[in-house]
């Protein structure tokens, strides 16, 4: 399995705190069955360069490989919304033409549907980050079909699907997955115990609503490190 959305990468954001916590998540997502993670830590301006983070995937590739934990980091981000078209040619997931893009955590902006559309024009495909836990989104679902008509992607939150992240999101994962809407499914984690590194039980839920096999590919990263499906 491969976790598209993780803060694994140590003191760059409110993810793991240093290399022992990266080491840990490591060592649980392998545990899992997870053999890669594309780290995507919070991009919310400048925080930090494409070197600097560059720099920290390697630099945890060495230690895992050093602690013997049969993982791979590849490079990512979580980019805030307001600055993903200036960053998009530069913060793709593992250096595809796919971002993956937070939006602000109660509403959808009103012109969502043309952020959208401006990164579908430059060739980039947005993968909105767990909408089922944004408080508008979670009450109205049905608010994310004119995104997904102009090219969006989906992510849900492993812990959404089990329940962890409450009743609304979890009801609000059921039905985008009900609707056939989501096209990956991820941890956020962002610590040995905080939203675990874990996708085989959401994986394992997700099989009772859309069957095994469309659920595998929710955790393929299809179209980021594997091609799309026709
Ligand atoms: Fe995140």
């Amino acid at each position: 399995m491969i976790d598209i959305h993780c803060h694994i990468l140590p003191g760059l954001d409110d993810g793991a705190l240093d290399t022992e916590a990266s080491i840990a998540m490591a060592r649980i997502a392998a545990k899992d069955g997870i053999h890669t993670i594309i780290a995507t830590p919070h991009l919310t301006s400048a925080t930090f360069s494409k070197k600097k983070l560059l720099e920290a995937v390697v630099q945890l590739n060495t230690t895992l490989q050093r602690h013997k934990v049969p993982l791979t980091v590849l490079f990512g981000a979580e980019v805030q919304a307001h600055i993903a078209v200036s960053v998009a040619d530069y913060f793709c997931l593992a250096e595809s033409s796919f971002l993956l893009v937070e939006f602000p955590p109660s509403y959808l902006p009103v012109d969502a549907r043309e952020l959208i559309t401006a990164l579908r024009n430059r060739s980039i495909t947005p993968i909105i980050a767990h909408p089922e836990r944004n408080i508008q989104i979670g009450r109205e679902p049905w608010q994310l079909t004119t995104l997904l008509e102009v090219g969006a992607k989906i992510q849900i939150t492993a812990e959404s699907i089990t329940g962890k992240m409450g009743i609304t999101a979890k009801n609000c994962a059921e039905y985008l997955l009900q609707n056939g809407q989501v096209h990956y499914l991820a941890t956020d984690s962002h610590a040995p115990g905080f939203r675990e590194p874990i996708l085989s039980k959401a994986v394992k839920l997700a099989a009772r609503i859309i069957g095994e096999e469309q659920a595998r590919q929710l955790v393929m990263a299809t179209g980021i490190l594997s091609p799309l499906a026709a």
